[in-house]
């Protein structure tokens, strides 16, 4: 039994794939390395290289690998990027999503634990923010990832593909052996302390007038490694309830 990991030489993939060998799981990772570095994935971890959405490389995987469920990272996911480059997005996250799920479910791998995000969200109503919230993006972004969601939705209901769709708010954090290595670099903590080591000049805090002590924003992190385990939590629900109903 192993499990898909897309993009499991970025960030918060390759944490997962280190953290699903401690538990005693098989992951096999796909990635294109637009984003991500060969050097994250530990050389005995099959790896493929190239794109979730190239249908002729996911079967043969499926063929190779006794796949039985499938932890999808792979995406872009800068906001910004996205509404400057939106069909870049709804090509990358949707599209070629679209492609991996229709092949995934031909060879009936049914589990699936989807990297979702806060952005699908949009501007909250209420805070906290619980899951019942109106989805309502603000950006081609978070569009791209809402669409996934509610195509795994119909695709439950209509073809049994069982998913949790984890809408994370901001990741940070490092293991012994990974670590975040966006580039170019937009998340705040790498940039705090790449400023604190001095490898930049300072470090840029954007908006002011946020109702808080300071005006500054405030935002909500989950340690990546905690990101992870709620992954591998997932895929245990998925996999307990496919036992139950068989
Ligand atoms: N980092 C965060 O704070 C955060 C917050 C919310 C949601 N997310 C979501 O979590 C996921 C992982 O984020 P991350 O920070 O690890 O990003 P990342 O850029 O470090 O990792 C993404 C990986 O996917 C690969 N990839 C992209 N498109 C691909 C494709 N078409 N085929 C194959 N590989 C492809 C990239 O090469 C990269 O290795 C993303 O889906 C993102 O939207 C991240």
């Amino acid at each position: 039994m192993a499990i898909l990991i897309t993009g499991g030489a970025g960030y918060i993939g390759s944490v997962t794939v280190e953290l699903l060998e401690a538990e005693g799981l098989t992951p096999v990772v796909v990635d294109n390395l637009s984003r991500g570095y060969r050097e994250a994935v530990p050389d005995h971890v099959p790896f493929y290289l190239g794109n979730i959405g190239d249908r002729a490389l996911i079967r043969r995987i499926l063929d190779e690998q006794p796949i039985t469920a499938c932890m999808h990272f792979s995406a872009f996911a800068y906001v910004g990027e996205s509404v400057e480059r939106p069909q870049d997005y709804f090509q990358n996250n949707f599209v070629e999503t679209s492609a991996l799920v229709d092949e995934l479910i031909a060879a009936d791998v049914k589990q699936f634990v989807f990297s979702s995000t806060c952005a699908t969200y949009g501007e909250p109503r209420t805070v906290p923010i619980d899951e019942n919230h109106e989805q309502h993006p603000t950006n081609p972004y978070g569009w791209s990832k809402l669409f996934v969601e509610r195509m795994l939705s119909a695709y439950d209901a209509a073809y049994g593909l069982r998913f949790v769709a984890l809408r994370y708010f901001n990741a940070a954090g490092a293991t012994k052996a990974c670590r975040e290595r966006h580039d170019p670099e937009t998340h705040l903590i790498p940039l705090a302390l790449k400023a604190a080591a001095g490898e930049i000049p300072e470090l840029l805090l954007f908006g002011d007038d946020y109702p808080t002590p300071d005006g500054t924003a405030i935002r909500d992190y989950i340690h990546v490694s905690d990101l992870a385990r709620a992954h591998i939590l997932a895929f245990r629900i998925l996999k307990k309830a496919a036992k139950a109903n068989s």
